[in-house]
């Protein structure tokens, strides 16, 4: 091995080190103010997932350049500043840990993205009116509402409960004809439950993105419920069925867990 070789190893082998000094001792952490904030005031960048350019394709039909944009659980992702750059730039950006908000604040200053707006908030109790965004962003910030659940098949009634206080607040604070975007891991037949009971009037969009391993953004624009539904039953389909085909994956069986935090290997 070269030196160069060698101290790439070198370098390799302290993040991953490094990462795994962030995981927490128990799932149920994820849920925790303290663990992300404590976590933030170390860590400095990490992508859940996959980075924007993976997935901006399929954003960007959803959105205009004049989109009041909502991120949630923005942690210190990229994904603010990169919407940003492509010419989003109506953006407001929260999270639960003050210290990730003062960071993505002060980093966002430093390259000319003042115009973003950070704040402190939970996605349980948005602080903003109704009907303020275009567009509410999240990428793996709703899949943490499930870590401490028992299977994925049948839920908990408090991870009911909390999950369904997020998208009433999402579904809440979007305009007329907004749009929902989510970025997961987790399959249609765990999410479809959640995104389309009755309470919401938002349509629905899925497409996958990701090589081997598949990701999902699910589009639900506010309004449109009715038109898909009278879409889905004139091409024969009942009203739960999705309009984009699913591309199976050979890692589907492996994503039947809604624990993506064990696995993703943080
Ligand atoms: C799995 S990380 C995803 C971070 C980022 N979206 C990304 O794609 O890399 C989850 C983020 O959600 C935040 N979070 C967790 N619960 C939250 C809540 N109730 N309200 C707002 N943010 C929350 C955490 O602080 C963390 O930054």
């Amino acid at each position: 091995m070269s030196i160069d070789e060698c101290e790439r190893s070198g370098r390799l082998i302290e993040e991953a080190a490094e990462q795994h000094s962030f995981l927490p001792d128990h799932n149920s952490q994820y849920l925790d103010a303290k663990y992300w904030d404590e976590r933030f005031q170390k860590e400095e960048e990490y992508e859940w997932f996959k980075g924007y350019k993976e997935f901006s394709h399929l954003l960007k039909p959803h959105l205009e350049a004049s989109s009041r944009i909502l991120v949630l659980g923005c942690g210190n992702s990229s994904l603010t500043a990169d919407l940003f750059c492509d010419g989003f730039q109506s953006l407001t950006s929260v999270d639960l840990s003050p210290a990730v908000i003062e960071r993505m604040r002060q980093r966002a200053a430093d390259k000319g993205m003042g115009a973003i707006e950070w704040r402190v908030a939970d996605m349980l109790d948005l602080p903003f009116a109704d009907g303020s965004f275009d567009a509410v962003i999240e990428k793996g910030t709703m899949d943490v509402l499930f870590v401490d659940n028992d299977s994925p098949w049948s839920p908990r009634p408090e991870v009911c409960a909390r999950v369904h206080r997020m998208l009433a607040e999402t579904h809440r604070v979007l305009a007329k004809d907004g749009v929902f975007l989510s970025v997961t891991f987790a399959q249609p037949h765990f999410r479809r439950p959640f995104l389309q009971a009755p309470q919401y009037d938002w349509g629905r969009d899925v497409a996958t993105f990701g090589e081997g391993f598949h990701y999902f953004v699910y589009g639900m624009r506010k309004g449109k419920r009715a038109a898909d539904d009278a879409a889905a039953a004139d091409q024969g389909m009942n009203g739960s069925s999705d309009r984009v085909t699913l591309k199976e994956s050979p890692m589907h069986e492996h994503m039947e867990q809604d624990d993506y935090l064990l696995r993703m290997s943080i």
